[in-house]
Order: C-alpha cells, then sequence, then structure tokens
C-alpha cells in the first residue's frame, strides 16, 4: 500500500535544521586571485581512517566551483572570530583577514583548529556539493568555540577541567550499543 506523502514546508525544514547547534567554519582555500574563503556550518567528520571530513557547499555560492577538486583548510572559528565568520558570509568587511600560508591552502590565523585537506571525493548534494577531504596536517589550540544556533551565534564554553570526559569515543561506539 502507498501513502501519499505531503510536501515539506520549506520554512519548517530550514526551522527544523536551525535547532541543531553546530560550530562554525570557515573553509579556505587558494582562489584565481589569492587566498579566498567562506563561512560553512555544514561540516562533519566522515572517517578516521583514512582521516576524512566533509563540507556541503552550496552550488550557488562563488566558492563552489573554484573549491572543486582544490586543497581547503576548514578553520574552527572561536567567540571572538564572530567578525571573521560575518566577513566569510557576506555580511560585511572585515578589513584586516588574518592569512598566513598552510602547506597546500591558506589558514587563518587564531582559529580553534585547523584541519587541512586535498581533495578526495566529490558527491552530489542536491542544490548542494558535499565535498569529502582527506586531512593532511592540522592545528589544535585550546578555547571556547563560535557556535551557530537558531539563526544566531552563540560562544560555546570549553568543558571545565573537573567535568569528566566520557568512557569511549564516538568512533569507538558499538552501533547495536
Ligand atoms: C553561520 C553560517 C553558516 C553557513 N554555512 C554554509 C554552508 O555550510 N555551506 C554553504 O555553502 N554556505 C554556507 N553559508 C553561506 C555562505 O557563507 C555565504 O553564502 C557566502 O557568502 C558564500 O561566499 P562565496 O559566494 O564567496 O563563495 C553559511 C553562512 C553562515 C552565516
Amino acid at each position: 500500500m502507498t501513502s501519499a506523502v505531503r510536501p515539506l514546508d520549506p520554512n519548517s525544514f530550514r526551522a527544523a535544521l536551525g535547532r541543531f547547534a553546530s560550530g562554525v567554519t570557515v573553509v579556505t582555500y587558494r582562489g584565481p586571485g589569492g587566498p579566498r574563503g567562506l563561512t560553512v556550518n555544514a561540516f562533519c567528520s566522515v572517517s578516521l581512517d583514512p582521516p576524512l571530513i566533509l563540507v556541503s557547499i552550496a552550488r550557488w555560492a562563488r566558492s563552489h566551483d573554484m573549491l572543486l577538486n582544490q586543497p581547503f583548510t576548514v578553520n574552527v572559528l572561536k567567540p571572538q572570530q564572530e567578525a571573521l565568520a560575518k566577513h566569510f558570509a557576506g555580511m560585511d568587511n572585515h578589513a584586516q583577514i588574518p592569512w598566513y600560508d598552510g602547506q597546500l591552502s591558506p589558514r587563518l590565523y587564531g582559529a580553534l583548529v585547523h584541519l587541512e585537506c586535498s581533495p578526495w571525493r566529490t558527491y552530489d548534494g542536491g542544490d548542494h556539493s558535499i565535498l569529502v577531504g582527506q586531512v593532511i596536517d592540522l592545528q589544535v589550540s585550546e578555547g571556547d568555540a563560535l557556535g551557530f544556533f537558531c539563526s544566531r551565534f552563540v560562544p560555546i564554553a570549553r568543558p571545565i577541567p573537573s567535568q569528566p570526559t566520557l568512557p569511549f569515543d564516538p568512533f569507538e561506539l558499538p552501533y547495536d550499543a
């Protein structure tokens, strides 16, 4: 028996996705005229071996075609880098961009994490393309994270040192747990 599926209301879909709290990254890469970037919260870990991550990039973004088969860096932002998140979302102009060179792609100085990637695979993601990158270098620092929740930037506080960590790693959870 088939049942008719009602069409999804796009506003409700957006509202639902907006209630998934995320961090905020800027994906940076070498463009034809120099370093470029765009703000991205559709970032996800994929695999430990090989080390893979993904970012989902709108087909209509200027970066889309420039990023295809191009090395890129995922810069995970700190709360004090909100102005950079706005700049790379085309919302306002941040005069000084703290660029520096990574091995294959540019990075933003002061980010919480840098994940430098070489292109691994690209998948069709509807009106987006899913770029899977192989992490070839990384840098981790300490600090709070910039978050995005219900269409707002929010600070995400680092855990207090006395807070116990979970006894397992999400990658190691048995799937029938
Ligand atoms: C918090 C936030 C998250 C965003 N996440 C994404 C994303 O995951 N993928 C995407 O393609 N655009 C995302 N955008 C929109 C792009 O940053 C924006 O369209 C940008 O201007 C594209 O730049 P470009 O046209 O120079 O490539 C996001 C914007 C904001 C403010």
